[in-house]
């Protein structure tokens, strides 16, 4: 029988060999370094966790069931210094994050999950363009630090959508057009999503007391308030 061939080395895995044997640090080297606070873990099927050796590359991931105690002990201890493992919640999948303890829920949700709907205006608790879910209460995430949302169910605008349809907000959102950049529509929308969980039929002062945190630069706020009342309609 010929002998099995080794298949043709990636240009990249070439230049990590030659520079490892250099002592030098290659760009693939870097950026998984750099990328600490990256996700190491992505829930696939319900109840599996793909854990992800923070520096490995991707190829190298390895699943097993949740919970995992042994191989979350041998990730974290791989970690590097100052860094925590922890678990989120997000869109009702499950996540185990390496973070630094500063690291706020907004830095989390758009660098090392992708969720970049969720915008950061004034990163300062002041525009409300970073609003999620956190247990249904809607918070500005550019101030929730990542290591104590721990255990808490996390929605984004991406998390509102089901089965491929838009939530009656997001939906009024776009009939209304209660936008023009739209930068500040994910935050209001969950903001909105929010008031109408709580109450069912809202008068407009209602809405405008319950939505002052949420800046509009470009001003929309007639159609917004047009859309709310409109969403509490569908929801009613
Ligand atoms: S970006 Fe969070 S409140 Fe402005
Ligand atoms: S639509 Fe532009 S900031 Fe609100």
């Amino acid at each position: 029988m010929a002998d099995e061939i080794a298949p043709e080395q990636e240009p990249e895995e070439k230049e990590e060999e030659r520079a490892t044997t250099n002592g030098q640090v290659t760009r693939r080297q870097f950026l998984v370094g750099a990328g600490v606070g990256a996700v190491i873990g992505i829930a696939g099927t319900a109840g599996v966790l793909t854990l992800v050796h923070p520096t490995a590359p991707v190829e190298q991931a390895q699943t097993v069931a949740t919970p995992s105690t042994t191989s979350a002990t041998a990730t974290a201890s791989a970690l590097v210094e100052g860094t925590k493992l922890i678990a989120l919640n997000v869109n009702g999948r499950d996540y185990e994050i390496a973070v630094e303890p500063q690291y706020t829920l907004a830095e989390v949700l758009k660098r090392d999950l992708g969720l970049t709907g969720t915008k950061l205006g004034c990163n300062g608790s002041m525009c409300s363009a970073c609003t999620v879910l956190v247990d249904g209460v809607a918070q500005n995430s550019c101030s929730l630090l990542a290591i104590r949302e721990v255990g808490k169910k996390i929605i984004t605008i991406e998390g509102l959508e089901q089965n491929g349809k838009l939530h009656p907000v997001q939906a009024a959102f776009w009939d209304n057009a209660a936008y023009q950049c739209g930068f500040c529509t994910p935050g209001q929308i969950l903001g909105a999503v929010e008031l109408l969980n709580k109450i069912k039929n809202p008068t407009d002062d209602q809405i405008r007391a319950a939505m002052s945190g949420h800046m509009c630069k470009c001003s929309a706020y007639p159609n917004i308030l047009a859309a709310i009342q409109a969403a509490a309609k569908q929801m009613a």
